[in-house]
């Protein structure tokens, strides 16, 4: 089947977070089951640098426009599938990072930018960009991809659509002002369009237009349907419920591998868990923290922001210190969660290890070194850290919410003795919710080392890999043709 990718990020060419992982994993993954996948993306500085040989493979010229796009050629790294980047360096060739400057304002021109990227993915779709190649399905991510879905429907003979809703809480919400200087045709601005509540929202157009649509996890494509995590697109989501699907995120199983991955000290296995010993020594030394293989060391990695559940970590710091538990830290966002965290860092030198920042060494190594990991988030359509604390024996302790429900399993009397617990699971988004699994958790570590052991091999049996969920994309895939 011939697919086109059109995403605003890519795993290793520009992240800022999950959905880059999925869109460079899930064309790989694809592509090894004999899909014919080719991934868009706009032409970044970084992306350029790091995608290796480049051609310039046609010009194309947009309706209402005199000057021609460049479109180049590559592939995504390590792989074989073809990647095109819009080369249109007044939007994107910019010091910064894909939506904002280096300070996190927001690029004024955002609009302009994804409408244009869009509009090039539309060309390509139709086979007008000069390609040769025509897919017959269209998948989108996320709103920097919403317009393409909205255009298409405009278009005769199109190919089939798809969206994926990565997270509904990102919506590329604009005034109507920006949607009459796009030049975005009349017929598409209506309630039952790209307008919502009188302003153009783009992801509007994917909810709206795509045949399908799918979210990254069962449970997040039934919460999106109600009011507490719809975002006021309920109505329209469960309007389009028999066309909505959650399909879990799969994890890229060679880069996410303890058995061999280069960014950590020591590689570990199920059945070798000393290296994992190892590499908690080593980060507690890096860290600054008391060497002590006996203290729960807990690991955080993430955008530090309230969807994240950060602030209820920094309500039960002082309790969880109390209780000489050690964190290790890793992040960037709000800056009132960062400078909070950092005052407990400088009060806490050995029990606290904190980086601001972005850092995928570091990512690695506090997935591979840490005996719990904290993800307490208020939403979340998938998640993937907790995958890779599974997958690195780091027992995950999570709200129950999105993709976390779907992946990790309550540790109680019953999974422990057949054998199915995975990790620790709340459901009341507050303190004393995160603060009761912590206590259960602790409670397992310190008193049954041999429970504990055993709930880290459950964990790290499981598998996430692309190869299921691979499977689900092709099969809907077919679906949407049929
Ligand atoms: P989200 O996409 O909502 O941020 P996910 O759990 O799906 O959450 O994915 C986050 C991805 O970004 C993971 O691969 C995680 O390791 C990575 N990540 C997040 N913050 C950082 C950071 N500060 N440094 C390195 N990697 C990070
Ligand atoms: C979003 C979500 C996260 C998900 C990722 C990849 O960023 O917040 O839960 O794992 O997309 O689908």
């Amino acid at each position: 089947m011939k697919v086109l990718f059109v995403t605003s990020e890519a795993h290793p060419l520009i992240k800022t977070g999950g959905l880059a992982d999925v869109c460079g994993s899930l064309p790989i993954a694809l592509k090894r089951q004999r899909q014919d996948v080719r991934v868009v993306l706009p032409a970044y500085p970084q992306v350029v640098a790091k995608a290796g040989a480049l051609k310039l493979l046609a010009e194309v010229t947009l309706p209402d426009s005199s000057q021609p796009v460049r479109i180049l050629a590559g592939q995504l790294p390590e792989s074989k599938v073809p990647l095109y980047l819009v080369d249109t360096p007044e939007l994107f060739d910019r010091d910064g990072g894909p939506y904002g400057d280096q300070h996190g304002e927001d690029w004024h021109d955002n609009a302009e930018r994804f409408a244009h990227f869009s509009q090039v993915a539309v060309e390509i779709a139709m086979d007008r960009a000069g390609l040769n190649w025509q897919p017959e399905l269209v998948h989108c991510h996320d709103w920097q991809s919403g317009l393409v879905p909205a255009l298409l429907s405009l278009e005769e003979n199109r190919p089939k659509t798809l969206f994926t809703i990565h997270n509904l809480s990102y919506q590329g919400l604009f005034d109507h002002l920006t949607f009459a200087r796009l030049g975005l045709a009349d017929s598409l601005w209506h309630m039952h369009g790209l307008e919502f509540h009188g302003m153009l929202s783009m992801i509007k157009g994917g909810l709206i237009y795509a045949d399908w649509l799918t979210t990254v996890s069962p449970t997040y494509a039934r919460e999106i349907q109600t009011g507490e995590y719809g975002y006021g697109l309920e109505g329209l989501l469960s309007h389009r419920a028999d066309r909505l699907i959650g399909i879990l995120n799969g994890i890229d199983d060679e880069i996410w591998n303890p058995n061999r991955d280069a960014l950590i000290e020591h590689p570990f296995n199920a059945h070798k868990l000393k290296g994992k010993a190892a590499n908690k020594a080593a980060l507690q030394q890096q860290f600054g923290l008391t060497v002590d293989a006996d203290r729960p060391l807990f690991g955080l990695v993430g955008r530090l922001v309230e969807q994240k559940g950060i602030d209820l970590v920094i309500e039960n710091l002082p309790w969880l210190l109390a209780r000489g538990a050690q964190l290790a830290l890793l992040g960037s966002g709000e800056s009132r969660f960062e400078s909070v965290l950092l005052d407990f860092a400088k009060d806490y030198p050995d029990q606290i290890g904190l980086e601001i920042g972005y850092n995928e060494q570091l990512a690695h190594r506090i997935e591979a070194s840490a005996d719990l990991f904290l993800m307490p988030s208020r939403f979340e359509p998938c998640g993937l850290n907790q995958l890779y604390s599974l997958r690195y024996g780091t027992v995950p302790v999570v709200r129950s919410t999105g993709g976390l429900a779907d992946s990790v399993i309550h540790a109680d009397a019953e999974s422990m003795a057949d054998g199915s617990a995975t990790g620790f699971r709340f459901e009341h988004a507050d303190i004393g919710g995160l603060r009761w699994a912590l206590g259960e958790a602790l409670n397992l570590f310190n008193s049954d080392p041999k429970g504990w052991q055993q709930l880290v091999r459950n964990g790290m049996r499981q598998d996430f890999s692309w190869k299921s969920s691979a499977h689900h994309y092709i099969e809907l895939y077919h679906k949407a043709l049929s």
